[in-house]
């Protein structure tokens, strides 16, 4: 069989289209979040968006590498297109990654691996894997901002002001940095990275 008569392909056409829009998705996130001042709120999540785009680049060159002269892809799929609030965009895009990781790449792993592509099937389920990290970020920061609790911990933490160093190990960020007075958005956040829900 020739590959373009495969479902990897097509699989493989939508991931790229999947991350690609991901990647976009995340940049809107991250402007609106620096429109309202969050300043280390869209870093992270214009970390998670650079993370959509390199997924992207991996399924294209798996796509591209196999394929004869390719010119233009027929693919139907459904991709999410949200809007609203900054807290309902971070809860929604938690949705759309535990779709990814529990429900999209591991039928397409799961097709590669059926049609004998298995690195392919081996890299849709490396990237489920980060998915479900995504999923957790973003639901952890989804959950503080909802409850008022981003930068505030029940124990004493350290908080770091992004713009000049200033520290402090408290239970709250201050408001005003009392060394750069930048404002609290510029405050290091406490995402709890690979760690489930509890
Ligand atoms: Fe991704
Ligand atoms: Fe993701």
């Amino acid at each position: 069989m020739e590959f373009d008569e495969t479902k990897t392909y097509l699989n493989l056409a939508r991931a790229f289209a999947g991350e690609s829009q991901a990647g976009m998705r995340y940049q809107l996130i991250a402007r609106e979040a620096t429109a309202q001042g969050y300043i280390a709120l869209a870093d992270e999540i214009k970390t998670l968006a650079k993370n959509e785009t390199v997924h992207a680049r991996r399924f294209f060159e798996e796509l591209t590498k196999r394929g004869k002269e390719l010119d233009n892809i027929e693919i139907d799929a459904g991709y999410p297109y949200h809007t609203g609030e900054l807290t309902e965009m971070l809860k929604l895009a938690a949705i759309d990654e535990k779709n990814e990781h529990e429900r999209i790449y591991p039928a397409f792993a799961k097709d590669a691996a059926c049609e004998g592509f298995n690195d392919v099937a081996a890299l849709f389920n490396m990237i489920a894997n980060v998915e479900k990290h995504h999923e957790q970020i973003f639901n952890y920061l989804y959950e503080a901002m909802e409850s008022g609790n981003l930068y505030k911990n029940e124990v004493p933490i350290l908080y770091v002001c992004k713009e000049c160093g200033h520290m402090q190990t408290t239970t709250e960020a201050w408001t005003v940095c009392p060394l750069c007075k930048s404002s609290q958005g510029f405050v290091s956040l406490n995402v709890p990275y690979g760690k489930e829900k509890s």
